[in-house]
């Protein structure tokens, strides 16, 4: 049976009483994690129900610095994400066939209007769809204390439970498991170095867990346990959610997301590619969950014979001279970073890229 408007009032005025309580201790507590999920709730609340939709209309929203997925993760492109908007031009589609922790997407300067984001392991669209569907419990489920033997065991767990966890995803749109994406994000944060969740690194680790700060300085801390955000993860994921509501998300072959259906027959669409490297470049094997070096032939193939498609933005990355034999069918060529490439199709925009960009293969 539906409420009345007058209920509604009830149960919000109820809810928002208990929130108005929950911060008062808090903060008398100096508890800064219940402080920063009173205020996330609270957000909430006035988000999804009145005030959200009286002003939505009448305020524009500030517009606010894109979130990265808070993992460290090997191959992220949250960096080259603006080089890449920029190189597609405007689109209206985006489709991310290898997703990872989403860099390319949460790095634009605004979402496309439909984005569709794959990839083929469970454990990371599951944290994805968790962070969408349920921000504030992935937030509370991923404050677990450092320990070693912990991270063994949730290692474990994922490995084992990877499959099962797929077929869910796939079998119910609903499904989301609060405290698998929880794990996935928590240990990738803790884990030293690549090859997080690979099956051939089960068992105890010979390096010690990231107790030194990892990437990010000593005393900082990595990922969801960073001193500059572990705090405020509650809203941290809610605006994290906010960016995610609209992204369809897939999780399967890259290919599934190819298909004219998903890219062309939605207008101008920027595909961008990042598959794993092939091994010839002298990179580390298994440094991904599912880790393919053998598909970077497959995916250029793919590329070379869609770059001419008039509706079609195509950026494809690698390493080194990985790709170079599309230089020969009109595809340009741009470095990022180091040996990191990214590689133009026709259609994309051919104008200078700054100082900061060296123009064609190094
Ligand atoms: C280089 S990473 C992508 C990184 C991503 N661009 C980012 O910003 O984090 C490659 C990704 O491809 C995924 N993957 C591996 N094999 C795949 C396949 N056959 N189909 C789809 N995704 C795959 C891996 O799980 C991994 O997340």
């Amino acid at each position: 049976m539906e409420a009345s408007v007058a209920e509604l009032d009830e149960i919000m005025l109820a809810e928002l009483g208990e929130v108005r309580d929950a911060l008062a201790r808090a903060e008398f507590d100096g508890d800064t994690f219940a402080v920063a999920l009173g205020h996330a709730r609270l957000a909430e609340i006035v988000d999804s129900r009145v005030l959200g939709q009286l002003l939505a209309p009448a305020v524009k929203a500030e517009p606010s610095k894109p979130l990265r997925l808070p993992v460290p993760y090997y191959g992220g492109k949250f960096g080259a994400a603006p080089l890449i908007e920029r190189a597609m031009g405007p689109i209206v589609n985006l489709v991310i066939p290898f997703g990872g922790s989403l860099g390319c997407l949460l790095g634009r300067s605004e979402p496309a209007r439909v984005e569709t984001a794959n990839d083929k392991d469970g454990l990371i669209v599951n944290a994805w769809r968790a962070i969408s569907n349920d921000p504030i419990a992935v937030a509370k489920a991923c404050a677990m204390p450092v320990h070693e033997c912990t991270l063994d065991a949730v290692h474990g767990w994922l490995l084992d439970n990877r499959e099962s966890l797929t077929t869910l995803l796939r079998s119910d749109p609903r499904a989301h498991d609060v405290a698998a994406a929880a794990y996935w994000l928590w240990g990738r944060s803790v884990w030293l170095g690549g090859s997080w969740c690979n099956p051939g690194k089960r068992g105890p680790r010979k390096a010690k867990v990231a107790l030194r700060g990892g990437e990010t300085g000593p005393g900082i801390g990595q990922g969801v346990l960073s001193s500059k955000i572990r705090d405020e993860l509650p809203a941290y994921f809610t605006a994290l959610a906010q960016r995610l509501r609209h992204v369809r998300m897939t999780c399967g072959e890259w290919t599934r997301v190819l298909r004219d259906s998903v890219t062309v027959s939605h207008g101008v669409t920027g595909v961008y590619l990042d598959p794993c490297y092939d091994l010839g470049t002298g990179r580390r094997p298994d440094l991904y969950g599912i880790d393919e070096p053998e598909q970077s032939a497959e995916v250029r193939a793919w590329a070379l014979e869609h770059g001419p498609h008039p509706r079609l933005r195509i950026v494809l990355s690698g390493l080194g001279d990985e790709h170079a034999e599309l230089e020969e069918h009109d595809w340009s060529v741009i470095t990022w970073r180091g040996r990191e490439r990214l590689w133009l199709s026709p259609h994309c925009r051919r104008e200078d890229f700054g100082p900061l960009f060296e123009q064609g293969a190094a």
